[in-house]
């Protein structure tokens, strides 16, 4: 499903503080979407009433999006367990099929709920740069404003270095000078799930679920300084269609990393 087609609107939780009537107003001026007062509505009935497909709630924790069926909202998934494990000197297969050290820059073409920027941004530290393209407006609001608000003392910093911008990963590529950042980082949405989960399926309902085109690969090719990262189940043909010949990764892992250096590329 594309933006175009999500037709949504802003309310927030019941009995609102002023700070959250203040930020709902602001995000239906930002976004172009209606603000609709709670009014002590259930969201189902919200959605019934107007014929949206579904909510941005405004709550005193964060902000969420529902569709009455599912929740989809900020949290930092597995970032604070990868960090902790490089904390204690473990390996993180994605970094290494980066090389990502300290000082790096990374454009992350498909930011997600921002678990993979978050680690990366952690590794490239206060000298690096993060940047992550998110195409679903829902996500890109939603996960831009989490990794700014989120209070976890460990990841902080990390989360807070992310730099958010909704764009599609194309768009943005075609208007960036070449070798302006070391890595470019995509990681698609898999053509099939791989397990059911219920954060899954609230992303799945938003996100942009399209492959990655050859045009984009070839973009990031110019855009990268030293290479392109691709996550993909161990067998996708993905790698072959795009033209990924280095794989990287745990040796039974079910998701491996597609590596192409810029070496030899003008
Ligand atoms: C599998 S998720 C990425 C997960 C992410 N690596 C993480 O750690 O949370 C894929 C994300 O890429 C976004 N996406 C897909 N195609 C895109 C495009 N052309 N430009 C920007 N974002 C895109 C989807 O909307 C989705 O949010």
């Amino acid at each position: 499903m594309t933006d175009n087609q999500q037709y949504f609107a802003v309310t927030t939780s019941h009995r609102p503080s002023p700070v959250q009537v203040s930020l709902a107003t602001k995000l239906s001026d930002e976004l172009s979407v209606p603000f609709i007062p709670r009014n002590d509505l259930s969201i189902e009935t919200m959605i019934s009433n107007t014929g949206v497909i579904g909510m941005m709630v405004v709550s005193a924790q964060r902000i969420s999006f529902f569709t009455g069926i599912s929740e989809f909202f900020f949290h930092p998934g597995l970032a604070r367990l990868r960090i902790n494990e490089l904390k204690n000197g473990k390996t993180d297969q994605m970094i290494q099929a980066m090389s990502l050290g300290a000082g790096d820059t990374l454009l992350d073409c498909t930011l997600g709920l921002g678990t993979d920027a978050i680690v990366a941004s952690y590794v490239s530290g206060t000298s690096g740069r993060v940047t992550g393209i998110e195409s679903s407006l829902l996500i890109a609001t939603i996960v831009g404003h989490g990794l700014k608000t989120y209070r976890n003392e460990d990841i902080n910093q990390a989360m807070q270095r992310v730099e958010v911008t909704y764009s599609h990963h194309k768009d943005y590529l075609a208007g960036l000078p070449a070798r302006s950042y070391d890595v470019v980082y995509f990681d698609p949405m898999f053509r099939t799930p791989r397990k059911k989960s219920p954060a899954m399926d609230a992303m799945r309902a938003i996100a942009n679920p399209d492959p990655i085109d050859c045009e984009s690969i070839a973009l990031a090719l110019k855009v990268c300084n030293r290479r392109v990262v691709m996550k993909e189940r161990r067998w996708s043909k993905e790698f072959e269609r795009l033209g990924f010949k280095e794989i990287r990764g745990g040796r039974y892992a079910p998701v491996v990393y597609g590596v192409m250096d810029r070496q030899g590329i003008g």
